[in-house]
């Protein structure tokens, strides 16, 4: 495994995969080198654990895997950043929604690459990760940096990612609504609602704005969706139960 890991993003998925390595023991933090504009509790983890946070340029030449965790709407921007200060060696594993990966090779001049598509319950090693990758060594690597999060999935076509990220990376949104949707149907049977951790946050948590997620959320929780028939289900059972009782 070549570390240091360069994390070029530490947000919500990013800061799961460093949580997650941090709490198995996977990397020490001093393995860790986080590049983020505004670092967050994650980053602020690491760097308590050893981690460079925000290093100089001439540092980045010392990252043996480059892992691409921003928005892929800037992916681009960072790749231009990042790529010139990068070592030869250096291996690129992305878990951008949608960006493919010969894309991301050339504007890493020409590095191996792996593509992964994970999930934020990497944070506690219950993550189930998908993987393409041309190159064996790139897979490897990608299969080094997963494997302690959790399930991994080799997939050998690169198309198939699109539904791998579709069902496979946004289920955690997909689950939290429906247990919002069911929440609520309860409550418009008179139920009081649950306190503890709110289902809605926690697939907001998960959905970033123009993403995939978020396009399959307006079909779940759109017209047709999961509020109306899930207070409808609630409904027709409650109506069987009082036909029931007679
Ligand atoms: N969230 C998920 O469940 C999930 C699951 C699978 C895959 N993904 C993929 O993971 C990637 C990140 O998604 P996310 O939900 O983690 O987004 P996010 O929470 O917005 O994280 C992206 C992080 O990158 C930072 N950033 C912005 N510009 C940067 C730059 N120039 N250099 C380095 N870092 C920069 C952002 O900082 P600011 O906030 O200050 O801009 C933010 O902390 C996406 O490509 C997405 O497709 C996400």
């Amino acid at each position: 495994m070549s570390t240091p890991i360069l994390m070029l993003g530490a947000g919500r998925m990013g800061g799961a995969m460093i949580e997650g390595w941090l709490a198995a023991g996977a990397f020490d933090g001093r393995e860790l080198m986080v590049r983020d504009p505004h670092p967050g509790p994650a980053a602020e983890l690491a760097a308590r654990a050893g981690a460079l946070v925000n290093p100089p340029d001439a540092d980045l030449a010392r990252a043996g895997t480059v892992v691409l965790s921003v928005k892929p709407q800037i992916w681009r921007d960072v790749a231009g950043e990042t790529a010139a200060w990068l070592g030869a060696g250096a291996v690129v594993v992305s878990i951008c929604a949608g960006v493919r990966s010969g894309d991301i090779a050339k504007a890493f001049g020409g590095r191996p690459v792996a593509r992964v598509m994970p999930t934020t319950a990497a944070a506690i090693g219950q993550g189930t990760a998908s993987l393409f990758a041309d190159d064996p060594a790139a897979r490897a690597r990608a299969r080094a940096l997963f494997e302690p999060l959790g399930a991994v999935v080799d997939l050998h076509d690169e198309g198939l990612m699109h539904a791998a990220t579709a069902v496979s990376g946004s289920a955690p949104a997909y689950l939290y609504a429906f247990i919002e949707a069911l929440e609520a149907a309860g409550a418009a049977g008179g139920l009081a609602p649950e306190d503890g951790e709110d289902p809605a946050e926690l697939r907001r948590q998960v959905t970033s704005p123009g993403g995939t997620t978020q396009a399959a959320l307006e079909v779940l929780m759109g017209e047709g969706g999961l509020p109306g028939l899930l207070e409808e289900a609630v409904a027709a059972a409650v109506r069987r139960s009082k036909e029931l009782g007679g």
